[in-house]
């Protein structure tokens, strides 16, 4: 009871075949040769019974001795017998070769169509991540941003300023693409922005939104929607920003120089990954309360 299980030997069907066909060929050789000897003994009592004991001494059919008969007869029995064992049921017989022969060439027919199907998908996987990394390349995922010198971005979910060339560039270059944000900045407008398709990422399922506007689940999920777009734009909020920050090629950054006090701010930007690479100052006027550059950097590796 608390002694050690005894373990079943696993052997399947096929091998537990192999080793009962082959237990029965050992008898079937066996008989044989018990066959044989019995024959050896029993053909010589019988040459002893006629010669030495005359038995059956004048039973000579057609000239011959009968033990003769006897033994060519017992003869042709073991011929039979040994034809039987090594011709007849040659291992088992034919119909049980053609059967393994059948089993094995199954088997290595599904190994091949296991092979080609495997092989089909890899060359599927690569031609589909060919695909996909041309669309990255020519895809520009683009961060468009305005931030204080503190990278202030803004506070109870509006913005910190008003600057009116500032918005008209944001129209210029997002009019046309795909403009991802998290929900609180879709929230932060009116109405969806005109000419512009609309991806809001938010957590929660059953989240309204009009007619037009795409709701996705992740920022990953939103970069594969918008893939088809040349230049599609991440337009923040903070949240967002942090996260598209590994994934966007480049920044249009409007760089407020004012310090702000704010419960939103942008990423420090790196410039060893980030290189600025245009830069265009403007002074504060009376359609602009602060001074203000628009900056353009680009990822130095684009695969960072
Ligand atoms: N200065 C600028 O250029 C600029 C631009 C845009 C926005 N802003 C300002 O930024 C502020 C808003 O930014 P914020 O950081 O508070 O909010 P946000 O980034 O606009 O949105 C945050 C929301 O996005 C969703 N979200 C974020 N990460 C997600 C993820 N990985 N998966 C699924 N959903 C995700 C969540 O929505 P749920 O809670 O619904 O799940 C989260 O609450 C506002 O003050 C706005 O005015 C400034």
């Amino acid at each position: 009871m608390f002694g050690k299980k005894k373990e079943i030997p696993q052997i399947d069907k096929q091998q537990l075949e192999l080793i009962q066909n082959a237990q029965r060929r050992i008898k079937q050789k066996k008989r044989l040769y018990i066959h044989f000897v019995i024959f050896l003994i029993g053909s010589g009592f019988l040459i002893l019974a006629n010669l030495v004991f005359g038995i059956g001494k004048d039973m000579t059919p057609f000239g011959v001795d009968w033990f003769v008969y006897a033994i060519f007869i017992w003869l042709f029995l073991l011929l039979y017998h040994t034809f039987n064992v090594f011709i007849t049921h040659k291992f088992m017989g034919k119909d049980w070769e053609q059967k393994q022969l059948d089993k094995l060439i199954s088997k290595q027919q599904e190994r091949i169509d296991r092979l080609k199907e495997k092989a089909h998908n890899t060359q599927a996987e690569e031609m589909e991540s060919e695909n996909t990394s041309e669309v990255k390349k020519k895809a520009e995922l683009t961060i468009i941003v305005a931030a204080g010198e503190n990278n202030a971005i803004g506070k109870d979910n509006t913005l910190l300023w008003h600057l009116r060339d500032d918005l008209k560039r944001f129209k210029t270059l997002t009019s046309g693409h795909h403009i991802i944000m998290g929900r609180k900045t879709f929230e932060s407008f009116h109405k969806p922005l005109p000419n512009r398709t609309h991806v809001v990422i938010t957590r929660q399922n059953n989240y309204k939104v009009p007619e037009g506007v795409i709701v996705v689940n992740s920022l990953e999920e939103a970069i594969k929607i918008v893939q088809n777009d040349a230049q599609p734009f991440i337009i923040g909020g903070g949240k967002i920003y942090k996260q598209a920050m590994a994934l966007a090629h480049k920044i249009e950054l409007t760089r407020v120089h004012e310090t702000f006090e704010a419960d939103t701010f942008f990423p420090k930007i790196n410039t060893a990954i980030w290189k600025e690479t245009n830069k265009t100052f403007h002074n504060k006027d009376v359609d602009h309360e602060h001074a203000f550059s628009f900056v353009t950097y680009l990822k130095n590796n684009p695969s960072i």
